[in-house]
């Protein structure tokens, strides 16, 4: 072969969509060039990876990054630089910014934020209203956006599409997969006293219960089959809404979240307080493991981590004043890799979570697989390695995390997006060179 490569990765086991193949990887120009034996000689840079896996980049397709309006728990800097510390190589960005991302103009002003700024590739959620959904047909095919999200029940910010008619409009225009956060409003809303004078957090599982989540997904499901149009439902929580999606494989793809897999009521309360308050909520021991069922019986699709952060401070308000939402972006790949460790899950359903179900979900272009041709992001794994996650190792500017003092087994040790090794040990690399991610769907309804 007398092929030169720009980076080579020596020695490694390699997640290919086949299995595990030890083997070497050349990158020419932020692609994937080649996948064989190549002599070290070969590489203007190489990277021994003797003794570790390396997977395909990992994507978290559920991300708040709070720019503009909430610089203060975190930016487009601070957000991704976290993914590369944590070995997260996509984000898709969520549309609950200050102002809302609504319109071609908040959109192309994300993207003019991240130039330069990102550390990783990125692409960021259209928000549907009441107002934009007969535009969304060509919102949603814009360059850089990750797709369409409907909030049907309130959680931080104001986007909410509550009324059937209105969520029908928007699941009419337009025909790439429409991410849901599921919770019925009126439910909530009718049940907000059961809290509003103040409660201790244990009762966030309570007023948003299990029936509030349940009457949102089944409501959409049934939406998305008399619309023809494709949902996927994101951070489910309960077993029974994973049973009613493992009978909606025809419309609908499922999210499940680290925490929800980590976490269960009522002891993540009592020990975290408020930290532990997200929607939808952390819920009993008996829900947590039938979302584990799901992920052994590959009823999952994809895994996010719906990172939402807030600062220490707005968190110790006095529960319902509290916001909802908790850091995750940079904890997902060590939490799932001690679950690795543990025995639930093989590292090739990891792989199946957090690379080939957002590529097939979200019809992303080049990335999600190690395959030549495909983009070089890769999530560099050393699974024996045994770390304890703390809050100073947090790169988010709200700064704490809901496993602080948690032992794992198994960490990412570097981040490679396109060819740019953007972590290794813990340090962030080179620069700020994240791109926006591309997307079949919309490639081939603009021809661009
Ligand atoms: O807990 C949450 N926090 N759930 C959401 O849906 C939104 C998020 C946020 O943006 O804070």
């Amino acid at each position: 072969m007398q092929e030169r490569f720009d980076l080579v990765l020596k020695g490694g086991t390699v997640m290919m969509a086949a299995g595990r193949i030890s083997t070497d990887i050349g990158v020419i120009a932020g692609r994937i060039a080649h996948i064989g034996d190549i002599p070290a000689s070969a590489g203007d840079q190489v990277f021994d990876a003797t003794g570790l896996h390396i997977l395909p980049g990992v994507i978290d397709s559920q991300v708040h990054f709070r720019e503009p309006g909430n610089e203060h728990k975190e930016d487009l800097a601070t957000g991704t630089a976290g993914a590369a510390a944590g070995g997260v190589t996509t984000i898709f960005e969520m549309p609950n910014t200050k102002p809302s991302t609504t319109s071609a103009e908040a959109l192309a002003d994300k993207l003019a934020r991240a130039k330069g700024r990102a550390w990783v590739d990125h692409a960021f959620f259209m928000g549907a209203t009441p107002e934009n959904a007969a535009e969304m047909a060509s919102l949603e095919t814009l360059p850089g956006c990750a797709g369409v999200k409907i909030f049907m029940g309130s959680s931080t910010g104001s986007l909410l599409v509550e009324a059937e008619e209105h969520i029908r409009a928007v699941l009419s225009h337009g025909h790439r997969v429409v991410s849901i956060h599921a919770e019925d409003e009126a439910r909530m809303r009718e049940r907000f006293k059961l809290v509003e004078g103040g409660a201790h957090p244990r009762m966030h599982p309570v007023w948003r219960d299990v029936e509030t989540a349940v009457l949102a997904t089944s409501r959409i499901i049934r939406l998305a089959r008399e619309t023809g149009r494709k949902v996927h439902v994101l951070h489910i929580t309960t077993g029974d809404e994973a049973e009613l999606l493992a009978a909606a494989k025809d419309v609908a793809t499922m999210e499940v979240t680290p925490q929800h897999l980590t976490l269960s009521a009522p002891e993540a309360y009592d020990r975290l307080g408020t930290l532990a308050q997200m929607n939808p909520p952390i819920r009993e021991e008996h829900h947590r493991l039938a979302l584990w069922r799901a992920v052994s019986e590959g009823v999952a699709d994809v895994l996010g981590s719906d990172h939402a952060p807030h600062t220490l401070e707005e968190k110790s308000k006095q529960y319902p004043a509290t916001p909802s939402g908790m850091t995750g972006v940079q904890t997902l790949v060590p939490v799932m890799l001690d679950h690795v460790n543990a025995g639930r899950l093989t590292l090739e359903r990891f792989v199946d979570l957090s690379a080939h179900g957002p590529q097939r979900v979200f019809s992303l272009a080049g990335k999600g697989r190690i395959a030549r041709g495909w983009d070089a992001d890769f999530t560099i794994v050393d699974l024996k390695a045994k770390r304890t996650i703390t809050n100073a190792w947090i790169k988010s500017r709200a700064a704490w995390t809901p496993y602080d003092g948690m032992q794992v087994t198994g960490w990412p040790v570097a981040t490679v997006v396109r060819g740019n090794i953007v972590m290794r040990d813990d340090e962030l690399l080179g620069g700020a060179i994240g791109e926006p991610a591309r997307f079949l769907d919309a490639i081939v309804a603009t021809g661009k």
